[in-house]
């Protein structure tokens, strides 16, 4: 076993905040490790963690002992037993697994974020690498380049590391062959070009050895280039590069103590500034000049990407949370509609046209996705195969469509910018991540597509009317009673000389959205253009009745965020699935129960009740009569 060139040391099990102090200066590398445990990474993380001596000696006891019991290795110590006594416990979990370990050397600190390597976790890969400075990519020297070898690249790639150390491992079991190691390189480097990888660190390991791990190996004296934690305590980390772009950073909130002092707080993202600079602030592109640069140790000449400070402006200008700080001559883009890369980390699949809360550095947005123009195939990444037709992304799919956000954000591409580039997505109802996301680059046609003032405003629609516009919302199961209420309500209120118009399900799928089934995403289309249109018209000054089962709660609550406050009345016709079924006017229960009809509502299809409707008719004590004018009593007090 090499012997640990590092001193690191006894403090961490005697005094912990002595032992961090000691670190404190230090510099920190994130990286991530990629391939399976058959690959050695169990085993080589644990040789990283025991060589720098982050292993408590009395972990290392046990670890010798249980070696000897069950270790694969003989009398040696089994590293991997130090990993995968975790992975074990992780994987009764249900959640993302990624496990971080800390560790460090006198010249370094370090996070080494674990993630399992099988196809499945495409979403836990992503988050471990979302933070990460640098790559290691392991390849069982017996094996070569693997299908995973290509998805764990592309996925580096994708999320922007660009320190990428090809670990060509289990040196020792080929002999420390030179032509072993040079075939792979050679075929990785072909691979890793056809996917846009500019560069990479080869390096012949042996994590179970040891050879090349702390410093050169006798037993590949061919290899002239660092060993594996030299390069990681040497190389670049992204703040350093970050460092030379030009100034950014997004608010993450402000700091106003007293009436004397203002300043904005924040993470510098890229660049570095100092007082006297002239900023703008975006989105509104108010400009100022930075006079101080505060943080918790006094004020600073300078301060650079990756810190944190707070900044105070010579000028009274408008700032909040989300807002980016930018250099004055330099600003990022602002723009609502984008080309990204979609990962998809939910159960649920994505549903083009629903709204999702999409984060951005410190913004907070509604988005809605377009269908994906193509999904990308991981495992034949920069291959002929390697774009897939998809109406939408399911769980760890990786796609790229349009997105559109409800207000300007302040970005730039995510290959220049992760912070302002890198997104999630977020959904609405349950507040869970369902994607993390990667923005190309705006969609001109939002820049030439300006919204026009007309001069007949929708007041003096409603004016010309002598009425104010709402939609009467109704939902429920199919069978219901929603149509023949509506459409009595309808004739009630022609009666009383009021604007309407009524916009139903089954007619409006034989025009408008003929094109539409009855999948989730099909659904999702259907009322949000049904929305769109009820918008329309209350801009004419109308009195809207809608009459779809809208099974959805997010596409309604999408529905009511579109209108004025207090305009859409959401009327919840509330039968039992038992009642709609035993009257099947038009057949269709008996359909679906057989088998004929899929996707059908309440049988093989979702249906999410109002929470709070402003309006419930409970069609067992009701007639429809009496619904229509309880309506109207509500819509007309
Ligand atoms: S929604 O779910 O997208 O809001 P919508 O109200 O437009 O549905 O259309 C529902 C009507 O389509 C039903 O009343 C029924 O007549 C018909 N229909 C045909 N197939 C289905 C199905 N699989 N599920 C529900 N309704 C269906």
């Amino acid at each position: 076993m090499t012997d640990p060139i590092y001193k690191t040391d006894a403090l961490i099990a005697q005094d912990i905040d002595q032992y961090l102090k000691v670190h404190e200066h230090k510099t920190m590398l994130r990286f991530i490790t990629c391939g399976s445990v058959d690959d050695g990474k169990s085993t080589l993380i644990g040789r990283l963690l025991y060589d720098s001596k982050m292993i408590f000696e009395d972990q290392l006891a046990a670890l010798e002992a249980d070696s000897k019991k069950v270790g694969t290795q003989g009398q040696e110590i089994d590293f991997a037993l130090l990993v995968d006594g975790l992975a074990a416990e992780r994987e009764q979990g249900i959640t993302i697994d990624v496990a971080y370990r800390f560790f460090a050397t006198e010249k370094r600190k370090f996070i080494v974020a674990d993630t399992p390597g099988h196809e499945q976790y495409t979403r836990n890969m992503v988050t471990g690498a979302s933070t990460a400075d640098l790559a290691v990519i392991l390849i069982d020297a017996r094996k070569g380049i693997l299908t995973q070898t290509r998805r764990h690249s592309y996925l580096t790639h994708l999320i922007g590391i660009r320190n990428i150390v090809l670990a060509v491992n289990k040196m020792d079991l080929v002999g420390y062959d030179q032509a072993v190691f040079d075939k792979i390189v050679a075929d990785y480097a072909a691979f890793a070009r056809s996917i846009g990888i500019t560069a990479f660190t080869p390096m012949p390991i042996s994590g179970f050895k040891g050879d090349n791990i702390t410093g050169p190996s006798a037993n590949t004296p061919w290899y002239k280039g660092p060993a594996l934690i030299e390069h990681l305590e040497t190389v670049e980390v992204n703040s350093a590069a970050d460092a030379d772009k030009p100034f950014r950073m997004a608010v993450q909130w402000v700091n106003r103590p007293n009436l004397d002092f203002r300043g904005f707080s924040g993470q510098i993202a890229t660049g570095s500034v100092k007082p006297g600079d002239a900023i703008r602030v975006l989105p509104s592109g108010k400009t100022s000049t930075i006079t101080r640069i505060v943080t918790l140790n006094g004020d600073l000449d300078e301060a650079v990407a990756g810190q944190s400070v707070t900044l105070c402006f010579a000028d009274e200008v408008d700032c909040s949370r989300g807002d980016v700080i930018a250099a004055s001559d330099n600003p990022p883009q602002a723009a609502d509609q984008f080309e990204a890369t979609i990962v998809w980390m939910a159960d649920e699949e994505m549903l083009p046209g629903r709204s999702y809360w999409l984060k951005i550095g410190t913004q907070m947005v509604t988005a809605t996705i377009q269908q994906p123009k193509y999904q990308v195939n991981v495992n034949d990444a920069g291959g002929s195969g390697s774009h897939l037709a998809a109406k939408t992304l399911e769980l760890n799919a990786i796609g790229v469509a349009n997105l559109s956000t409800d207000k300007q954000i302040v970005f730039e591409p995510y290959a220049t910018n992760r912070t302002l580039g890198g997104f999630i997505l977020i959904d609405k109802l349950t507040n869970a991540t369902v994607a993390a996301g990667m923005l190309h680059f705006s969609l001109r046609r939002a820049q030439n597509v300006h919204w026009q003032a007309t001069d007949i405003s929708r007041d003096f629609h409603a004016g010309l009317k002598n009425q104010k516009p709402a939609v009467l919302w109704f939902t429920g199961l199919s069978g219901a009673g929603k149509s023949t209420i509506a459409n009595l309500v309808e004739k009630k209120l022609a009666r009383m000389n009021r604007h309407t118009f009524l916009l139903d399900g089954d007619n409006v799928r034989h025009g408008l959205n003929k094109d539409l089934g009855f999948t989730d995403a099909d659904r999702v289309e259907n009322i949000r253009r049904v929305g769109e249109v009820a918008k329309l018209m209350t801009d004419a000054g109308l009195i809207v009745i809608t009459a779809f089962i809208s099974p959805f709660r997010a596409e309604r609550d999408m529905v009511r965020q579109m209108m004025q406050p207090g305009e859409f009345i959401e009327v919840h016709i509330d039968t039992t699935l038992a009642d709609a079924e035993a009257r099947d006017v038009k057949g269709l229960y008996k359909k679906a129960r057989s088998g004929q009809l899929k996707n059908f509502t309440g049988i093989d299809s979702p249906y999410e009740a109002p929470e709070d409707p402003e309006i419930r008719v409970d069609t067992a004590v009701m007639t429809a009569e009496q619904a229509a004018d309880a309506i109207i009593a509500r819509l007309i007090p």
